[in-house]
């Protein structure tokens, strides 16, 4: 049986725990806990399945090269990083137009989806890392694979929540923390700009550029960021906004 078969692979209930306890009497525990994880991988390939049905290869030309980015139709109740939105599109193009020397220069993206942005930014020579929720990696990954062969740096893509285990990031200083249509959802306003506030470096410089969709929001936002940045230049880029934040250094 698959499930037994996994639990004689991984060892005993003492090895795995590194503990000393006693295995409960009757307990089911390694079989429960790993059927349930294969369940749950299954039923992941399955959604990966459907969404892929309802995805297309999407073309678009940034930085002289022709790209194949994988995007899907998704409901209201999925995520949102299965599709490019309007600011990475816009930021693409800024970027393209070389007002930022991006050669050898490290970037961190959050809220990655596609892998639009971070795509065009390693095609230009930046050593990239993209980051969004584990759930939209694989779509990220494959279009990032697909898209960025013999790039000057091979561009990583990590899981990233907001907020979360951003320990892992501790040792890491980057030239550039790039987002973009990020900061729309409220409610994750305060673990967003605590994970830009740990993840910057005093000659860290913040992109971030959004589709004015809700004024209010963005406002409020700016007005968070502001207790620990300084906004150094801010713009309006075809029909998105840009901003471009410095930590404010403590004495
Ligand atoms: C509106 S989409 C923008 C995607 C992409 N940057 C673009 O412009 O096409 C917002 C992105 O933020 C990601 N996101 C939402 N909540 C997040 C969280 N708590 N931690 C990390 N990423 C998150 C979503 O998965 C999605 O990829």
């Amino acid at each position: 049986m698959l499930s037994d078969d996994l639990g004689d692979k991984l060892g005993s209930w003492t090895e795995i725990s590194g503990l000393t306890a006693t295995k409960p009497e009757g307990s089911n525990f390694r079989t429960t806990k790993a059927t349930r994880k294969l369940k749950a991988d299954d039923k992941n390939v399955t959604k990966q399945k459907k969404m892929r049905d309802r995805s297309e290869l999407v073309p678009y030309t940034f930085a002289g090269k022709k790209l194949s980015i994988r995007e899907i139709q998704v409901s209201m109740d999925e995520e949102v990083g299965y599709k490019v939105w309007h600011a990475g599109e816009a930021f693409c193009e800024y970027l393209e137009g070389g007002k930022l020397d991006l050669v050898d220069k490290t970037i961190l993206e959050l809220g990655a989806g596609t892998g639009i942005v971070g795509i065009v930014a390693s095609l230009m020579g930046a050593d990239v890392t993209l980051t969004d929720l584990k759930e939209v990696l694989w779509n990220l990954e494959e279009n990032v694979r697909r898209n960025t062969e013999g790039c000057r740096h091979t561009p990583k893509v990590q899981e990233l929540t907001w907020g979360r285990g951003l320990d892992r990031f501790s040792d890491m200083s980057y030239d550039f923390i790039i987002g973009t249509d990020i900061i729309y959802f409220e409610e994750l306003h305060r673990d967003l700009i605590f994970t830009i506030k740990h993840l910057c470096r005093p000659h860290t410089r913040v992109l971030l550029c959004h589709y004015p969709r809700w004024p209010s929001r963005d406002k409020r936002f700016l007005e968070l960021l502001q207790k620990d940045f300084v906004i150094v230049d801010q713009c309006k880029f075809l029909t998105a906004r840009l901003f471009e934040a410095k930590r404010i250094s403590k004495r």
